[in-house]
C-alpha cells in the first residue's frame, strides 16, 4: 500500500496511524533522501553533483527502521532522525531528489524490505511500487500545510509557507498522484479523519 503526497500534507502522521491500525511497519522513502542530502551537506558535496553526492552516500552504509510510531535513520550507532528535519535539510533535500542516482540509492532499499508495509513518499504508487494494492495521495493548500508546520518549528508561517510553495516546485516532477490512487484533501480534516479515510479505502 502506498501513501504519497505533498510536502508536510501529514503523510508521515496519517502513515504511521494506518500501519499501526493494520499492524505493519510504514517506511518513509522522504527521511533517505534527507538522510542523503545531510551525508552530502557534511562531505561539503556540491549538491547539484551527482558523483559527488553519491562517493558521500558510499562511504556511509544507512539503515531505515521502519518503526510504526515513526522511522527512525542510523548511520552505524549514529542515530541521524533529529538532524533529518532541519532547515538547512530541507533546503536541500529537492537539489539532491533530482539526482538519478540517488533515487535509485533511496529505492533499492525500500525494495529490500518484504511485503506487508504502507510506502510513504512522492513516487511510491507511481515508481518504486507501481503495483501496490491500495494507493492514496494527499493534498492541501500551502497555508494549512504551513499552519501545521508552525506548529512543531518555532518559525514563522510565512516563511514556511513560502517555502513549502519552492519545494512543491522543486518536487514537482516526481511527485503526481498514480492514476489508480485516492487523492485525499486533508484541509477540512483532522489526522483521525484522514486514518479513517484511508482506512475505509484499503477495505473496500
Ligand atoms: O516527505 P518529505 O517531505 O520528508 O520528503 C523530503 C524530500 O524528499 C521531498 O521534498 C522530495 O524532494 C524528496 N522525496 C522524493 N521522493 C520521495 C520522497 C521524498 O523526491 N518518494
Amino acid at each position: 500500500m502506498t501513501i504519497d503526497g505533498v510536502a508536510a500534507s501529514g503523510k508521515s502522521s496519517v502513515s504511521s496511524g494506518v500501519a499501526r491500525a493494520l499492524g505493519i511497519p510504514y517506511l518513509s522513502s522522504g527521511l533517505l533522501y534527507r538522510a542523503a542530502t545531510l551525508f552530502a551537506l557534511e562531505d561539503h558535496a556540491d549538491l547539484s553533483d551527482q558523483g559527488a553526492v553519491l562517493a558521500a552516500l558510499g562511504t556511509h552504509p544507512v539503515r531505515l527502521e521502519p518503526l510504526a510510531e515513526g522511522n527512525r535513520v542510523w548511520q552505524n550507532g549514529r542515530d541521524l532522525t533529529p538532524e533529518l528535519h532541519s532547515t538547512r535539510v530541507d533546503h536541500g533535500v529537492s537539489a539532491i531528489a533530482v539526482l538519478p542516482g540517488v533515487r535509485a540509492w533511496v529505492n533499492e532499499q525500500l525494495r529490500q524490505v518484504p511485503p506487508p508495509f504502507v510506502a510513504e513518499g512522492r513516487d511510491m504508487g507511481t515508481n518504486v511500487f507501481p503495483h501496490a494494492g491500495a494507493k492514496f495521495y494527499l493534498t492541501a493548500s500551502p497555508r494549512v500545510r504551513a499552519r501545521r508546520r508552525a506548529q512543531e518549528r518555532p518559525e514563522d508561517v510565512d516563511a514556511i509557507e513560502a517555502a513549502l510553495i519552492r519545494r512543491d516546485d522543486l518536487d514537482r516532477v516526481q511527485s503526481a498522484p498514480a492514476a489508480d490512487a485516492v487523492v485525499i484533501d486533508t484541509g477540512p480534516l483532522d489526522l483521525d479523519g484522514v486514518i479513517g479515510k484511508v482506512l475505509a479505502g484499503v477495505q473496500r
